[in-house]
């Protein structure tokens, strides 16, 4: 019998050892990374990556704790198999305005399939580039901290981001991203550093996560369906944004994007839909948001089809068609008077609004809704009173 359970106990001592040495690691500093933030490990981060990449079995790329300095760097796929990025230490862009160059980018996941990114801090050092678009001086074309483009199959998980220069994550023709328990932050004034902005993709989620910064929250841009948005909290920030859509005549619609159990604080919108006024075939339909509390917001609940930032506005009528957008379950205050802002195109109007238990205050006080060519139904107690056509 005891004999037995000993040959057994090997037999699953053996299956583990089988197991666990299918999965490879390797580690950037076997590549010649050096933890100090000062020596450029952009190399080595390369030399790694391509090892996991061509592995013959799933691989684990570990950067250990410390500080990794890395320029732009593109790792590209598709590899062979699955690999995790572990990331326990911080990767670091050299600080200069110019250091990122012309490309757009800072860390780009190019048609990579099947990765997991666990972990770690990434900090872009933005203020040098901040401070030279406020100066107005010509800077490099803006770059996003991390691009996933043409990418697939990816979950991106209790990683940091900090200090970006333009988006701190930007999805880009993807299929199936999770993102969950991010961390990212810049300061309130620093200018579009969305925190994730996504396009041309399907099949997204984000949720639990903190954002900080001085754009949206969360941008979608044209080409979105099948997103999930949960468990964010906004703020400071411009709030989660479906838009701008519309600055081009033809353009692919967003539908069917849920935002749920989420809080704004402080934020110069909570849900918002924008648009450019031109012409244009793009579309929002089937859109749901619910459950949010809304702190001290400027504009809690708006569409906006006559985009205007810093002047810079077609005056014409916005092409894009809105239609059946649920707003359920929001509560709180607004920073502003009017708390529901539906503010539609002419020549295109909002249809199939729906508001279901509303009740937003401004401050102590009663907040108003403004309805132009916006059309639905309210159920529920809905406060402000509903203004809908
Ligand atoms: C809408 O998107 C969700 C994921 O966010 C998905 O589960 C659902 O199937 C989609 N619905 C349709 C009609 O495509």
């Amino acid at each position: 019998m005891a004999k037995l359970a000993v040959s057994c106990t090997l037999f699953i001592f053996f299956i583990n050892t089988l197991f666990q040495s299918a999965s490879a690691a390797y580690n950037v500093i076997n590549f010649g990374a050096k933890p100090d933030g000062k020596s450029d490990a952009t190399q080595a981060f390369l030399r790694a990556w391509s090892s996991a990449c061509y592995s013959n079995s799933p691989a684990t790329l570990h950067v250990p704790r410390g500080l990794f300095l890395v320029k732009s760097i593109s790792f590209n796929g598709p590899c062979r198999h699955r690999i995790v990025f572990q990331i326990d230490g911080t990767i670091i862009a050299p600080s200069s305005y110019w250091s990122l160059g012309n490309s757009g980018f800072w860390i780009l996941f190019y048609k990579v399939n099947r990765l997991g990114i666990h972990g770690g801090t990434i900090d872009a050092t933005g203020a040098g580039y901040w401070a030279c678009r406020k100066s107005g001086k010509s800077c490099p074309p803006p770059t996003r901290s991390i691009s996933f483009v043409g990418a697939s199959n990816i979950v991106v998980s209790g990683l940091t981001s900090i200090n970006s220069r333009f988006f701190h994550i930007a999805i880009d023709e993807c299929v199936n991203i999770m993102l969950r328990k991010l961390k990212i932050n810049a300061p309130s004034w620093s200018p579009n550093t969305d925190g994730i902005h996504i396009q041309s993709s399907s099949g997204i989620t984000i949720s639990n996560s903190a954002i900080m910064t001085g754009d949206d929250c969360i941008s979608v841009g044209p080409g979105t369906k099948n997103l999930w948005i949960e468990r964010i909290a906004c703020g400071p920030g411009h709030g989660i944004s479906i838009g701008s859509l519309g600055a081009y005549a033809a353009e692919d619609g967003v539908k069917n994007v849920t935002v749920t159990d989420s809080i704004f604080t402080g934020t110069q919108n909570g849900v918002r839909i924008k648009t450019w006024a031109r012409p244009s075939n793009g579309f929002a339909r089937n859109i749901r948001f619910r459950n949010i509390i809304m702190t001290k917001v400027f504009n809690p609940i708006i569409i906006d089809q006559n985009y205007c930032p810093d002047n810079h506005c077609p005056h014409q009528s916005s092409g894009v068609t809105i239609s059946g957008v649920t707003y359920r379950n929001i509560k709180g205050t607004s920073a502003t008077p009017v708390a529901v802002n539906f503010g539609c195109s002419s020549s295109k109007p909002c249809t199939g609004i729906k508001l279901q238990v509303i009740r937003l205050t401004y401050f102590n006080k009663a907040a108003t809704a403004y309805c132009k060519n916006a059309r639905g139904s309210s159920s529920g107690v809905v406060v402000p009173g509903s203004c809908l056509g």
